[in-house]
């Protein structure tokens, strides 16, 4: 076959292939077996690979997962990604309809939509083209994971807008997510393989899109819902509904039951008579939404800074059912708390076999007076960890057993001790392997040593082939201990010794923060590592010295000085050296001139720090931090649910920057 003949056939061979991708993956309306539609793609396969020019980035073959990442990129929104306001009750639901016809008049329109339990995608489409997915983030900067999206066979790769509709960029938003029975199956794999199961299909989606090798997310059966738009140009709607039409025609997979309707009374029956019925779904849902129909509606009502004004969540209650507690037991924790957790006979709520609940601690067990033996009340809303709300005292028989926390922590056989004034009981156990394993889990997570791809299981793996006893080994790993590991390729095993590698320049506030001293967060630990300098400096510190530093109270000044008084701890922190571990932070005389006269603002609710955590940082720096956003701003620093100083922020063309960017500009991060 010549060229050009190659180059039909590859065309003719990708409009077939995503015809049926289509009728699969999006209509769930199969016209072809399975064995024919893998003939047709190693067909396009063996062509594209004799010709590889040919290929192009939406060639249905380019789904299967390229190279890993080395890291996210971030991405801004065009538009920030808002979300809903939740309503709990049909009076929640009337209000809302009352604030609506109270300023666009009582003839409204109402698209009512399921609620899908996923996570939020936009899909940005320049002339036609995916170019890129992204996650919400923090609603303005989120995470670009267009290598796993274009792995989801029910996002178009390349849109077939009907005559006349042509965007030049639009910014498809919706929901992927796993199919319940997609969770079980992957939930049953992890079990096997001795990993820890996904808490719910939700996180299940999150984190096969948060992973950097695209083969995970290809292998998962994620789809997709679309139901919202963002950025738009070249065309414009009318109506909500009218987009919805949009998508289904350029290929989009958009919810069947979806309805339109003009009596707010059909509109909350339909809601409530998803209720019952979501069980049936082969999804996920936690709610409804109700949507304003017209666009110009819309863009009458507004939004604030955290909600349109024109759409409400509808969330269901938490779903409850009635379980019998078999047993407790008690794990424990990275620094030796131990928690009991009740064992119950295992009952499906919202979509997932519960057969866990934490009890929290001795206090709440006696405040409930639960025993073993006991039916009870379980609940699970969202993405909580299942709850015993109750004891169903009426059913107990007399041979239920009152619980006892252990005197000795059931990993290591250590005494147990209550911590004063404490609800907690803590192992005194200086080995144990339960909080071996959880500190090596926290010194490598994203806000210490960030060392990607360490995460729970891996860290399972390395103990139990007893390649680490504590933090420090893992900097003595070589690539020849990983590969024998389970599902440990040659190239993760490179991947992830090039993140120890990596982490060994990491500055000093996040290595003490990795070091998990009790009370001693990632905003004291940089303000430690500021105050000191270096690892010697801080270890040498006196009681006295830590409590003349701000915000570090006499309990944190007792912690490390306790801390550092250890023998095991200057062993661990001798060998961290001797692997070439960073011990050292900039310098505080270089730190006070690093935002020296900047001026901040700062808005919306940040996760690591409060507003005058944030504002004694940006002071101890040399920067200033006023109230309201001028010319004169220097940076807007914008959390969760920012206020109206953000839309001033855009209207004056401020810098807004979010949480990661200030740690950059702090220097936490490097
Ligand atoms: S509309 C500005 N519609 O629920 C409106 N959201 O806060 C943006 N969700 O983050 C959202 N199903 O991830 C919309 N049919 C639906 C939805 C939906 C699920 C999620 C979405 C959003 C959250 C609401």
């Amino acid at each position: 076959m010549d060229k050009a003949q190659a180059e039909r056939r590859i065309q003719e061979l990708r409009q077939i292939i995503n015809h049926h991708n289509h009728l699969y993956y999006v209509l769930d309306n199969p016209e072809i077996p399975d064995a024919e539609y893998d003939k047709l793609m190693r067909e396009l396969i063996d062509l594209e690979s004799q010709f590889p020019e040919l290929i192009v980035p939406d060639s249905p073959t380019q789904r299967i997962g390229g190279e890993p990442l080395a890291a996210f990129k971030r991405v801004t929104h065009r538009e920030p990604m808002i979300s809903l306001a939740d309503a709990f009750s049909e009076g929640d639901l009337r209000d809302f309809h009352r604030r609506v016809t109270s300023v666009v008049g009582d003839q409204v329109e109402y698209v009512v939509e399921l609620k899908i339990d996923g996570l939020a995608i936009s899909l940005t489409y320049e002339n036609g083209i995916l170019v890129t997915a992204a996650t919400r983030g923090d609603g303005l900067v989120g995470e670009d994971v267009t290598h796993n999206v274009k792995t989801i066979k029910s996002v178009p790769l390349r849109i077939n807008p009907p005559s006349g509709k042509f965007p030049s960029v639009i910014e498809v938003r919706g929901e992927i997510y796993l199919p319940k029975e997609g969770f079980k199956k992957l939930n049953e794999e992890r079990e096997d393989m001795e990993l820890v199961p996904f808490a719910n299909p939700r996180n299940a989606a999150a984190g096969s899109i948060r992973q950097l090798d695209p083969k995970v997310a290809a292998k998962r059966p994620l789809s997709t819902f679309i139901y919202g738009i963002g950025y738009v140009e070249g065309i414009q709607f009318e109506t909500h509904h009218e987009v919805l039409e949009f998508y289904k025609a350029c290929g989009f997979r958009v919810n069947p039951h979806i309805k339109l309707f003009n009596s707010f009374d059909d509109v909350i029956d339909y809601c409530m008579s998803w209720r019952e019925k979501r069980d049936l779904l082969p999804y996920e849902i936690d709610g409804m939404v109700i949507k304003v129909n017209s666009l110009q509606f819309q863009k009458m009502l507004g939004s604030t800074a955290k909600n349109p004004r024109w759409a409400i969540a509808y969330k269901f209650p938490a779903e409850q059912k009635v379980s019998v507690i078999e047993d407790i037991i008690v794990s424990v924790g990275r620094t030796g708390i131990l928690t009991p957790n009740a064992v119950l006979k295992p009952v499906n709520i919202a979509g997932s076999t519960v057969s866990r609940a934490t009890l929290h601690n001795e206090d709440y067990i006696k405040e409930k007076d639960i025993r073993i033996g006991d039916s009870v009340i379980v609940q699970k809303a969202g993405d909580i960890i299942p709850e015993v709300v109750e004891v169903i005292k009426e059913k107990r028989t007399g041979s239920e057993k009152e619980f006892k926390m252990p005197h000795h922590c059931p990993e290591c056989g250590a005494e147990v001790i209550r911590i004063p004034g404490e609800a907690a009981y803590r192992c005194t156990g200086v080995s144990c392997p339960a909080q071996i394993r959880r500190s090596i889990i926290h010194f490598a997570s994203r806000d210490a040593m960030d060392i990607r791809g360490l995460g729970p299981a891996v860290v399972s793996l390395l103990l139990s082939a007893g390649l680490v006893k504590d933090v420090s080994d893992i900097y003595f790993l070589k690539k020849e201990d990983l590969i024998p590991l389970e599902r440990m390729g040659e190239k993760s095993a490179d991947n992830l010794i090039n993140a120890i590698q990596d982490s060994k320049k990491q500055p000093l506030s996040r290595l003490v923060y990795a070091l998990g001293i009790p009370f001693i967060g990632s905003k004291a630990s940089f303000l430690l590592a500021q105050a000191f300098g270096s690892m010697d400096k801080l270890k040498a510190a006196t009681y006295d010295e830590l409590i003349k530093i701000p915000e570090i109270g006499t309990k944190m000044a007792e912690s490390i000085v306790t801390f550092f008084k250890q023998e095991q701890t200057n062993n661990l922190l001798e060998r961290l050296k001797n692997a070439g571990v960073n011990m050292e932070e900039q310098k505080r005389s270089e730190g006070i001139r690093l935002l020296e006269n900047l001026t901040f603002v700062l808005t919306g609710t940040l996760e690591k720090y409060s507003r005058n955590e944030a504002k004694e940082i940006i002071e101890s720096l040399g920067g200033r931090v006023t109230s309201s956003v001028s010319k004169k701003t220097d940076y807007v620093v914008v959390g969760k649910d920012p206020g109206s100083k953000y839309d001033k922020a855009v209207e004056l063309g401020v810098k807004i920057i979010d949480e990661n960017e200030f740690d950059k500009l702090i220097g936490t991060k490097q």
